[in-house]
C-alpha cells in the first residue's frame, strides 16, 4: 500500500497548456497522408486536411503545433511552398527517405491546419541553410498587416489577413543536422537572426526560441547562454524567450534501437529508466539556466521528445514509422507528470511526432486511422492544461529487472480553472497492483470519477483491432479526508475530484 499526500491549497506553477504540444515534420507519412491528403482525395477532408485525424486531434485539445521540422526546417525554403500548387517546386527530401517533396503543404496549409485544430502556431525557421533575409521575410509574410512586399505577396496568394505566429524557432538542432555549429557560433547567429524576427503586432508578440541542447550536452547550454547574455540588457533576457531541449528515449544503440512491439520485460524497464532521465536533464539544464535567468523568464521548450525505436519491418527506414504500445503509454504518462512537476521552467513540449512518425498519437493506413495508447494518455491528461500544479508526493518502491529499476508509481496533481482536482497516476510495475491511500488537504472532495488505461506491456491498437487498448471508467472511493483506489500493474489512472 502506498500513501499519497496532496495539498490542494499548495498552489505551485501554472501548467502551461503548451506542455501538451505536438510536432509535425515533412518526414515520412506525417504531413502527407497523415495530416494532409489534398482537396481531391477520396479520403474525407476539409481544404485537404483529413477530417478523421483533425477530429481525433481536436478531442485531445492539441494546444500548439510545431512545423516544418526538425532537420527538415534547416533545409526548408518557405517560398517553395507558396503560390499555385502546380508551380511549386518539386524536390527530393534528402534528409528523410529520398522521396519527392512537392511542396503542396506550405505556410498557407499549415495555418489552415492550425485553424481547424484551434491551436497555436509554432513555426521553425531555417538558420542552417537559410539567410537572415529569408527568415525575416517569412515573418513579414506571415504576420505583417499593411503595405509591404511580403504582405502584398500573401494577399496575392489569397490571404490578405495576417496570421498569428505564436512561437518562432530560430533554427533546429544547430549542433547537428542544422549546421554542425559550436554553441558560441550558433549563439552569435541566433542574436543576429532573432533581431529580424520582427514583432509587427505589439498585442501579438512572437515568442522566440533558441536552439538548445541535445540530451545531456550541458556544454551547449553553457556556451549558448554565455553568448546570448553577453552585453544583453537584463530586460532582454538574452534575446530569447525560450530555449529548446531535445531528448529521445532509445532503449538500444543508434543502429539497433529495439523493436517498438517485440521486447522483453527487461527492455521494458530499460526503456522506462531512460525515459525517467528526462527529469535529470531538466534539472541539469535548468540549473544552468537559473544562473542566467533566476526568475525563470526563459522557458525550457522540450520541443522534441518521445520513444524512438526501429522502424516497422518492411517500411522505408527514412520514414521512422513505428507502432505504439502500453510501454509508450507509460512513457508518455511519466514524462507528462515530470513536465507538470517542472512547469515552473518547462513552458512548452512537443511530442515527436503527431502522426505516423516515432511516438505518434495517430497512425493511418490509407483511409483507416487508429488512436494509439499514447493518444489515450494525452486524452486523460488534457485537464491539466492551464491548471495549477499543486503539492503532492507519493510513497514509492523500486520495481524492475536486473540493472533496470524504476519507482513503481508516477503522479502529478493540479487544480483546474473550474476548481476541480485532477490527478494522473501510473503504475510502472508489470506485476504488482498498488493500493493507494490518499490524504487530501485544502480540498473538500464530494464527488470523484476516474478512468483507467491498462493492458499488457505490448498491448497495442491495430487497423484490424483499433480499440484493443482504450480507456474505461474506473472505480475510486472517497474516504474521510481523501481517496482510496488501486492502480493495477502497467496502468494509468486519471481521477477528477469535485468539491
Ligand atoms: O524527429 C526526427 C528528427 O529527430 C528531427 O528531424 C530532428 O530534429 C531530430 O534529430
Amino acid at each position: 500500500m502506498s500513501k499519497y499526500y496532496i495539498n490542494a491549497a499548495g498552489r505551485k506553477s501554472r501548467i502551461n497548456k503548451e506542455i501538451y504540444g505536438h510536432f509535425s515534420e515533412h518526414l515520412g507519412r506525417c504531413i502527407y497522408e497523415g495530416l494532409y491528403v489534398g482537396e481531391d482525395s477520396e479520403i474525407p477532408n476539409v481544404n485537404g486536411m483529413r477530417t478523421d485525424v483533425v477530429e481525433a486531434l481536436k478531442e485531445i485539445k492539441v494546444p500548439v503545433l510545431r512545423w516544418p521540422g526538425g532537420c527538415f526546417a534547416d533545409e526548408y525554403h518557405w517560398k517553395d511552398g507558396i503560390g499555385p500548387k502546380e508551380t511549386r517546386k518539386k524536390m527530393i527530401n534528402t534528409h528523410w527517405g529520398g522521396v519527392v517533396e512537392d511542396n503542396s503543404f506550405g505556410t498557407h496549409e499549415f495555418m489552415e491546419l492550425c485553424r481547424q485544430l484551434g491551436c497555436e502556431t509554432y513555426v521553425n525557421g531555417n538558420v542552417g541553410s537559410g539567410t537572415v533575409q529569408e527568415m525575416s521575410e517569412w515573418v513579414e509574410y506571415m504576420t505583417f498587416e499593411g503595405v509591404s512586399p511580403m504582405a502584398d505577396l500573401r494577399a496575392k496568394n489569397g490571404h490578405p489577413e495576417p496570421w498569428k505566429v505564436d512561437f518562432f524557432g530560430v533554427g533546429n538542432e544547430n549542433w547537428g543536422c542544422g549546421g554542425n555549429m559550436t554553441p558560441e557560433y550558433y549563439g552569435n547567429l541566433y542574436r543576429r537572426y532573432q533581431t529580424y524576427v520582427r514583432q509587427y503586432n505589439a498585442d501579438q508578440p512572437i515568442t522566440r526560441i533558441a536552439c538548445g541542447p541535445n540530451s545531456g550536452d550541458t556544454e551547449w547550454t553553457k556556451g549558448l547562454l554565455k553568448t546570448l547574455f553577453r552585453n544583453s540588457e537584463p530586460q532582454w533576457h538574452g534575446f530569447a524567450d525560450g530555449m529548446s531541449l531535445h531528448y529521445y528515449t532509445i532503449p538500444g544503440s543508434w543502429n539497433h534501437k529495439g523493436s517498438a512491439t517485440e521486447f522483453t520485460t527487461e527492455e521494458y524497464y530499460l526503456t522506462l529508466t531512460k525515459a525517467l532521465d528526462m527529469e535529470n536533464l531538466i534539472n541539469r539544464h535548468g540549473a544552468i539556466m537559473d544562473q542566467y535567468d533566476p526568475e525563470k523568464k526563459i522557458g525550457m521548450i522540450v520541443d522534441e521528445w518521445g520513444n524512438w525505436f526501429d522502424v516497422e519491418p518492411g517500411t522505408n527506414p527514412g520514414f521512422l514509422y513505428q507502432q505504439n504500445t502500453m510501454r509508450d503509454a507509460l512513457v508518455a504518462a511519466l514524462t507528462l507528470n515530470i513536465f507538470n512537476k517542472h512547469s515552473d521552467r518547462v513552458k512548452m513540449a512537443c511530442i515527436a511526432q503527431m502522426v505516423n512518425v516515432l511516438q505518434s498519437v495517430i497512425l493511418t493506413d490509407g483511409p483507416r486511422m487508429i488512436k494509439t495508447p499514447t493518444w489515450h494518455v494525452f486524452n486523460m491528461f488534457k485537464d491539466h492544461q492551464d491548471a495549477d500544479l499543486v503539492e503532492s508526493s507519493i510513497e514509492t518502491g523500486l520495481v524492475g529487472e536486473g540493472d533496470y529499476k524504476v519507482p513503481n508509481l508516477t503522479e502529478s496533481a493540479s487544480v483546474d480553472a473550474e476548481g476541480r482536482l485532477q490527478i494522473t497516476i501510473g503504475n510502472l510495475s508489470l506485476t504488482e497492483d498498488c493500493p493507494v491511500e490518499t490524504s487530501i488537504v485544502g480540498f473538500a472532495g464530494k464527488k470523484a470519477c476516474a478512468c483507467i488505461l491498462r493492458g499488457a506491456m505490448d498491448a497495442k491498437n491495430t487497423f484490424e483491432e483499433p480499440d484493443a487498448v482504450q480507456s474505461e471508467e474506473y472505480k475510486v472511493e472517497l474516504t474521510d479526508g481523501g481517496l482510496s483506489f488501486t492502480v493495477p500493474a502497467c496502468s494509468i489512472v486519471k481521477i477528477t475530484v469535485e468539491e
